[in-house]
């Protein structure tokens, strides 16, 4: 297919004839070291999640000792320029996520009132900050444990469930236009997993916490990871019944290293696009892939795994997945 100036649309283009965001995560540095990237982000997507760059610990540590309040925003306000100059959107990930938290922070040393201060202080700085740039927040990023009970974090030891409605709630204060998100693996399909994290959002829902959707990581990595595109659909219109936004915020599909489907790069690209498909069809607003180019992939260090998760390879060359991908956003 052509547009009006003979030329192949994007998936950019695609994606706003229907109304819909496709995304690629970007941590900021690459956007102002590697030209292909940020040209192919501009060009390709409408919308940018944050990846590493808002993250607690790397805002606060990546020089230096890193101290409360010594932070430095230089990658992420690399991306809230180029996403202004660009037209792009914004998702900022994410606030309440224990793995992410910087080193200085020593929970074990510190009482539950200086905890829930920090976290107070660190969520209105940063929504503070972005509040005219960020139009969705992972807001608090895997609390439920894979068995569907609360996972074991710091916060969770220090405040309690409360430390979830509370982030809620100081997102909320400074931003209060902002769409606010919980988000986890292991939710886009039939799962016990899924059906905890179903009772966690209604409960919140139920007692007026401000959260407007959830996010489904979706890294489809080796099989046990790859749930079937009908699932995740049904996944989605179940959360989308309680008036919640269902975005995907981490899509990449790799297959094991040791058992390879006969034609990888053609299955990921089946992958892709029955995803694509099955979100459209269940009103997702929103899919975002975890990478624009596989050269910075996360999965490049998993040596069980394909080493080509996303939709553009190492050079930028647009790959089978995706052209699948524009042929879901086309259809
Ligand atoms: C999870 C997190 C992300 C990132 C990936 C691994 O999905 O939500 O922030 O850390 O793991 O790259």
């Amino acid at each position: 297919m052509t547009d009006r100036d003979g030329e192949t649309p994007s998936l950019r283009e695609l994606a706003e004839d229907r109304d819909f965001l496709v995304g690629a995560a970007s941590g900021g540095g690459n956007l102002t070291s590697d030209t292909d990237h940020a040209e192919t982000l501009r060009r390709e997507f409408n919308l940018v999640n944050t990846q590493h760059a808002l993250k607690w610990g790397p805002l606060t540590e990546r020089w230096g000792d890193g101290e409360p309040g010594t932070y430095d925003f230089g990658n992420a306000d690399a991306i809230a320029s180029f996403a202004r100059r660009y037209d792009v959107a914004v998702r900022g990930h994410a606030l309440v996520f224990q793995r992410a938290d910087p080193e200085w922070l020593r929970p074990w040393e510190r009482t539950p009132a200086r905890l829930r201060e920090l976290l107070r202080t660190h969520i209105h700085t940063v929504v503070g900050r972005y509040r005219d740039d960020v139009f969705a927040w992972d807001v608090v990023n895997e609390a439920i444990d894979d068995d569907g009970g609360w996972r074991d974090t710091h916060w969770y030891d220090a405040l309690g469930p409360e430390y979830v409605d509370l982030a809620f709630e100081w997102a909320d204060e400074v931003a209060p236009g902002a769409k606010l998100f919980y988000n986890d693996y292991g939710i886009a399909g039939d799962t016990a997993k899924t059906d905890a994290v179903y009772e966690f959002v209604a409960d919140l829902l139920d007692r007026g916490v401000p959260i407007d959707g959830v996010g489904f990581q979706l890294h489809a990595l080796g099989a046990r990871g790859r749930p079937d595109p009908e699932d995740v659909g049904r996944s989605a219109r179940r959360f989308r019944e309680l008036g919640l936004d269902v975005h995907v915020t981490e899509m990449d599909v790799a297959f094991d290293a040791d058992d390879p489907p006969a034609d990888p790069l053609e299955a990921q690209a089946d992958y892709y696009r029955g995803v694509v498909e099955a979100c459209l069809d269940a009103g997702v607003e929103a899919l975002v892939v975890w990478g624009v180019s596989d050269r910075y992939s996360w999965v490049r260090n998993r040596d069980h795994l394909t080493d080509d998760p996303l939709l553009f390879d190492e050079e930028y060359r647009p790959k089978p997945a995706y052209e699948a991908v524009r042929e879901a956003l086309r259809d």
